[in-house]
């Protein structure tokens, strides 16, 4: 199957991260949704990725962070492309420093799990049944190093929803050893950003989409984890596919 055969549900594709993951599929041939609750952000993305290729990108306003919801994208999704081959989850937010835990609220904790964790059981739940029993699908989920340790003072509640994330693809790939479909979590132990905001320690989000678009385009035999710290590990991927 050619990649152009191919149809990538990218959930967060409006995002820091997931922008650069569309541009990046949607040159190397894939057709494209992106679901976002906003349509000034999908209209953004319009213009942001290559004129050659947009006519393959698909956009649909939702939230798959609600169950009632993710189930009317879902039937849109499915109206819009027939089949899903691919899922790329990177909702989110790109970054929270509240402040520590005794200054927070409930609320606030809701906030974070919801965004960072929640919506991404919800739309696994209501999209995995479109590619589980695909044994050439891939579903991709984009997570955090702040799971591991607190990243700086303040930013407590990031970490407790970046772990939880991480914790969640952990239970799938042991929940569901041999389902056909292959989960990828591609951890990120660094910030990332567009090309014009870079600094130190960031990874420029086109280079990143590409990396993920080039794990997509290889699929897996079985469920795999990757860990990114720096730009070199983007390249290692990348060159261990040409091999
Ligand atoms: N940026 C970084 O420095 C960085 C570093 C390491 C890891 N990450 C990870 O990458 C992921 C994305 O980060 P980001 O920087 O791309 O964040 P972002 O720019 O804030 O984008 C978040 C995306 O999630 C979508 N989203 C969230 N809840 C949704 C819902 N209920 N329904 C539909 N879409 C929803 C947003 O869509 P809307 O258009 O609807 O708002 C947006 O596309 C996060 O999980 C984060 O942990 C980011």
């Amino acid at each position: 199957m050619s990649n152009s055969d191919r149809v990538v549900l990218a959930l967060g594709g409006t995002g820091t991260v997931g922008s650069g993951i569309v541009k990046a599929l949607l040159d190397r041939g894939f057709r494209v949704v992106v679901v976002s609750r906003d349509s000034k952000r999908l209209e953004k993305l319009k213009s942001f990725v290559s004129p050659s290729s947009s006519g393959n990108l698909i956009t649909l306003k939702g939230n798959v962070g609600s169950e009632e919801e993710v189930e009317q994208v879902k039937q849109a999704v499915v109206e819009a492309v027939g089949k899903v081959t691919d899922i790329v989850s990177s909702l989110g937010f790109s970054w929270w420093q509240g402040g520590p835990p005794h200054t927070q609220t409930l609320k606030e904790l809701h906030w974070v799990l919801e965004t960072l964790v929640l919506s991404t059981f919800v739309s696994w739940k209501a999209f995995f049944p479109l590619v589980r029993d695909d044994p050439r699908g891939t579903y991709t989920f984009i997570t955090g190093g702040a799971g591991d340790k607190l990243l700086m003072p303040g930013t407590g509640f990031l970490t407790v929803g970046a772990a939880s994330a991480l914790a969640f693809c952990q239970v799938l790939r042991e929940e569901y050893p041999e389902v056909p479909c292959k989960f990828n979590q591609v951890t990120i132990n660094a910030g990332v950003t567009v090309p014009d905001r870079m600094a130190p320690g960031y990874l420029n989000h086109l280079d990143l989409g590409e990396t993920v678009a080039a794990l997509v385009e290889r699929r897996s035999s079985s469920h795999a984890v990757f860990t990114l710290e720096c730009a070199s590990d983007l390249k290692a991927i990348l060159l261990e596919g040409n091999m």
